[in-house]
């Protein structure tokens, strides 16, 4: 089990750290360049999400994110303590936004990961659980 945690302000300057961040560490495991773009990508999606809908980009609120690699399974862990999401189902609908965006987050986080859990209530913050499983390199 190796772990990492990462607190950091609410500005979209920093979603490039983050996702590099977890990129980096999933390549501790020397996992192919396809997962490693396939991370970056969710975490992208997951980070944004945080900052522009759960914090309205306040930068002086705080996103959590844990990377756990057990093996070569990868755990990503976005949490905000922001406005929350009153109707799940309705915000993992393809195409479903609530600010005009193209709605296609959580369609992308699903589509490329192993398993997606949303745990989420109106004013009480969002915690996503992403599994992926990893490719080792030349096995
Ligand atoms: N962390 C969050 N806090 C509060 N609401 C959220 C959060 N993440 C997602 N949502 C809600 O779920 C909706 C769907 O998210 P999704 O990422 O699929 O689309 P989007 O962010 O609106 O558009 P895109 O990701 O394509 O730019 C959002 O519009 C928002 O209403
Ligand atoms: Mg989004």
């Amino acid at each position: 089990m190796n772990k990492i945690e990462i607190k950091f302000n609410a500005t979209l300057e920093n979603e490039a750290v983050i996702r590099n961040t977890i990129g980096l560490f999933a390549a501790t495991i020397n996992c192919t360049i396809e997962d490693i773009i396939d991370i970056k990508t969710i975490v992208s999606e997951a980070v944004s999400n945080a900052i522009i809908h759960g914090y309205e980009q306040d930068k002086e609120k705080e996103v959590l994110v844990t990377g756990i690699l057990n093996d070569n399974e990868l755990i990503i862990i976005v949490k905000d303590d922001g406005v929350g999401i009153d109707n799940i189902a309705e915000a993992i609908r393809v195409n479903y936004s609530s600010k005009n965006r193209s709605g296609l987050g959580f369609t992308i986080i699903k589509s490329l990961s192993d398993d997606l859990q949303i745990k989420s209530k109106k004013d009480m913050g969002t915690k996503l659980i992403i599994k992926k499983i990893l490719t080792i390199k030349g096995q």
